[in-house]
């Protein structure tokens, strides 16, 4: 159905005076726009590019920050100029009903009318902040994580956002590197079901539905693989292992329907990611087939020039955009010289229309050009935000994410009739329960440990007693402080000596039964720009961990971080270590659960725990080399200080339960590309207490034309089994489970000997041997 160009001017501007007429009712007001009600896009995309200029397609691509939050390094004060000049496509880092208002009212009355897609980091909550992603992938629960997403589009979305920036799927292996807090862990296979379950979460089941958003993919690709672990740095990888490690959740996500990805600042073998076109064009679209747009991160356009790969800002802005980069992020480089670059024949014009048509169809997908509004008011961002079924799931997935690391002398659960000494800089500490993204939460919402333990005490009359003292300041080292507290930390010092502080604590801890010890990383050592060489507790907080252990009573350390952190020291002093992350608004309700066995302990690491630095990067699929650790004392791979092996390793996690696997059986010893074979073992409930196994299925190709990983994870189920029962678990293993990138990339299996493995964490693991013939 083709349209004058007269007719349809007509129409776009009777509806957007319509919708301005209808301000704040927040209802969907489709009548005035028959093209939405065909609902054929192509046809309203194109009527639409036909009117507009070469500048206003660009400014479709050209994407700026508000002044409400800050998450680069500047804000231009004249955004919402360009936005009234047409030249702005989105906008991000704005929420609330009442500013995204006032920014889509300038943009429907801009020349052009098209309303703006508004961004923003929901990475872990709205404003019901969930646990941080690294540690939420812990609960290994794709329910779960699905609909935390969920809720944290429902609360953005009643919030003015239509533009989610996650999820993070930069599969990560080296703890240094401060995101690893925003990621799902070291594991590919892993990773890419928390990609796609996330993706889901955040679209629905439909972006025309007012409380789905764009998600945004990101960091295309390899970020998570930096050199020595320090953020922006460059990265240099086969490309075998680019597919077979780091792209998986990002293809994932593209089959999942991710509406946008981002790209990474890094560079990968040389090429930087915004202007790496087999990325973006061969990979992404063309293997991939994936149709939705892509933005550069913040500024990473203007970056290529300190890449060394671009002259000057045009030169950067042609690069990215030839190599597929739709938008560009902050740096204005797209509207100040893209316009010129199709003048001189050096962009086709029909690149910028490429991108421009793919942000509009974004647009339109989302019920833009309906309702510019859609459908947000004050009324539905109270319903909506911070509901009780919101702060429930919070708990809910907050106690699944934790991880029981260790626990001796029946120090947990804690019992009852005890008296509790509650020690340390985190045990009232509200601030850092929310992590380094809370972005629009407010961490004064939040539960502390110690409100959690009191409350849970006082709601089952519990003859338990708590006796608190703070013990350490979070972080002593002046020069830690000072750097964290200009970046947006509030790291107090209290007003008791540091010795003071410690005495009492001791004094605090003679007169109870057990000591429960709340230690961690203040929220800024891990994020964005978090880099760490040391990935220890603050030396203070260990100061406090020894001078308590001299009482030889049980302690259970508690602890709170962003990243995997070394615990070699802590792993002998402590009788029992509970792993909590930053677990967000429900922070103190879920671990005082878990303190009590109310809830028992499920989560499994995703990432591992070295026991020295020196062991980084440290994950549970390296490979074999031709000398392991096994065939000589000294000749082989190894250090001679410390283990090859991760104190905690990936899957790790312990239950106040026992879980026993029986032998691991195949339903044959051979299998041919087009059978299914069946890994089957009998789980069973041997401790006192009901209680939640994660099994884990590993597969190892023995022999293969390229070297193959010791172990890839395939698999798992979560599985409830009661005291005393048994459930057998099974796993089928198809052609898909071994086949790999071989040394011309090809995606193939290879007829041989394998290896499959049934357990409840990476080390501990039982195995059976098959073969696959041609
Ligand atoms: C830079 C970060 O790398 C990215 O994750 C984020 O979405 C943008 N800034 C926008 O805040």
């Amino acid at each position: 159905m083709k349209r004058t160009r007269a007719s349809f001017t007509l129409l776009l501007i009777l509806s957007v005076f319509a919708l301005s007429c209808s301000k704040q009712s927040g209802e969907t007001k489709n009548a005035q726009n028959p093209l939405v009600d065909t609902g054929d896009m192509k046809d309203f995309v194109d009527d639409l590019m036909g009117r507009l200029t070469l500048e206003e397609k660009i400014g479709q691509l050209t994407l700026y920050t508000a002044d409400m939050d800050v998450t680069g390094s500047s804000v231009r004060d004249d955004y919402k100029n360009e936005i009234t000049s047409g030249r702005v496509g989105s906008i991000f880092n704005a929420y609330t009903p009442k500013f995204t208002r006032e920014l889509q009212d300038l943009a429907i009355h801009s020349g052009n009318k098209i309303p703006l897609i508004i961004g923003y980091d929901v990475i872990h909550g709205h404003k019901t902040i969930f646990p941080v992603s690294l540690g939420e992938s812990c609960s290994w629960d794709m329910g779960l994580i699905e609909k935390t997403a969920r809720i944290s589009a429902v609360e953005a979305t009643a919030d003015g956002i239509n533009w989610i920036y996650a999820p993070m799927v930069d599969v990560a292996r080296d703890p240094r590197w401060g995101r690893v807090v925003e990621g799902a862990g070291e594991d590919a296979w892993l990773g890419a079901q928390v990609a796609t379950a996330r993706v889901r979460g955040i679209q629905g089941t439909s972006l025309a539905n007012p409380d789905s958003a764009l998600a945004s993919v990101k960091h295309f690709a390899a970020y998570g693989a930096a050199k020595g672990g320090r953020d922006y740095n460059v990265v240099n990888m086969s490309v075998q292992e680019l597919f077979e490690t780091y792209l998986p959740p990002f293809k994932a996500a593209a089959e999942a329907g991710a509406a946008t990805f981002m790209t990474s600042f890094n560079e990968i073998n040389g090429v930087p990611s915004t202007s790496n076109k087999w990325l973006i064009e061969d990979v992404l679209r063309k293997q991939w087939k994936w149709d939705g747009f892509l933005v550069a991160d913040y500024t990473a356009v203007a970056e290529l020039i300190e890449h060394g790969t671009a002259i000057d800002g045009k030169d950067a802005a042609r690069q990215a955009i030839l190599a597929g980069t739709d938008v560009d992020m902050q740096s204005g480089l797209y509207p100040k010289y893209l316009a010129e670059l199709v003048r001189e024949g050096h962009v086709d014009e029909e690149v910028i229309e490429h991108s421009a048509r793919r942000v509009l169809e974004a647009k339109y997908k989302l019920g833009l050009f309906k309702d510019p509004y859609r459908g947000v008011n004050e009324e539905r961002a109270k319903n909506e935000i911070m509901k009780p079924e919101h702060l429930e799931h919070a708990a809910e997935v907050a106690r699944h994410s934790i991880v029981l690391l260790k626990n001796e002398k029946a120090t947990l659960p804690l019992r009852h009739h005890q008296t509790i000494a509650l020690i340390g800089p985190m045990a009232d500490n509200q601030r850092d329960q929310v992590g380094s993204w809370s972005a629009a939460g407010d961490w004064k919402k939040v539960t502390t440990l110690k409100a959690g333990l009191t409350k849970y005490i006082s709601e089952r009359s519990a003859p338990a007693k708590i006796l608190y003292a703070k013990g350490a300041n979070l972080i002593d080292d002046p020069t830690m402080r000072e750097f964290l507290n200009r970046h947006s930390g509030n790291i107090e010092l209290d007003a008791k000596s540091p010795e003071r502080l410690l005495s009492e604590a001791v004094n605090t801890a003679k007169a109870a039964d057990v000591i429960v010890l709340a230690l961690g990383e203040a929220f800024g050592m891990s994020g964005e720009a978090a880099s760490r060489t040391e990935i220890r507790l603050p030396a203070n907080q260990q100061k406090l961990l020894r001078e308590l252990a001299k009482l030889n009573k049980p302690i259970a350390l508690v602890l709170f971080n962003g990243r995997p952190l070394v615990l070699t020291e802590e792993s002998k002093l402590a009788t029992s270590i509970l792993e909590t992350w930053y677990l967000g608004t429900e922070a103190g309700t879920a671990i005082a659960d878990v303190l009590f066995g109310e809830h028992n302990p499920s989560g499994k690491l995703t990432m591992s725990f070295p026991y020295h630095e020196g062991q980084i990067p440290i994950y549970y699929g390296d490979k074999n080399t031709g000398r392991p650790i096994t065939v000589h004392d000294k000749y082989a791979s190894r250090y001679i200080d410390a283990p090859n092996t991760a104190l905690y390793p990936f899957g790790w996690g312990l239950s106040y339960t026992k879980f026993e696997y029986s032998p691991l059986k195949l339903s044959a010893n051979a299998m041919g590309t087009k059978d299914t074979l069946q890994a089957s073992v009998t789980v069973t409930n041997a401790g006192d207490v009901d209680g939640t196994e994660i099994v884990q299925f590993y597969l190892r190709d023995l022999v293969g034309s390229t070297t193959r990983p010791k172990l890839m994870l395939k698999n798992f189920k979560k599985v409830y089994i009661k005291r005393g029962e048994s459930q057998e678990v099974s796993f089928p293993i198809t052609v898909e489970e071994l086949k790999f990138y071989n040394e011309k990339l090809e995606y193939r299996s290879e007829a041989g000997a394998f290896r499959a493995f049934v357990g409840g964490n990476s080390r501990d693991l039982q195995s059976a041997d098959f073969t696959l013939t041609e």
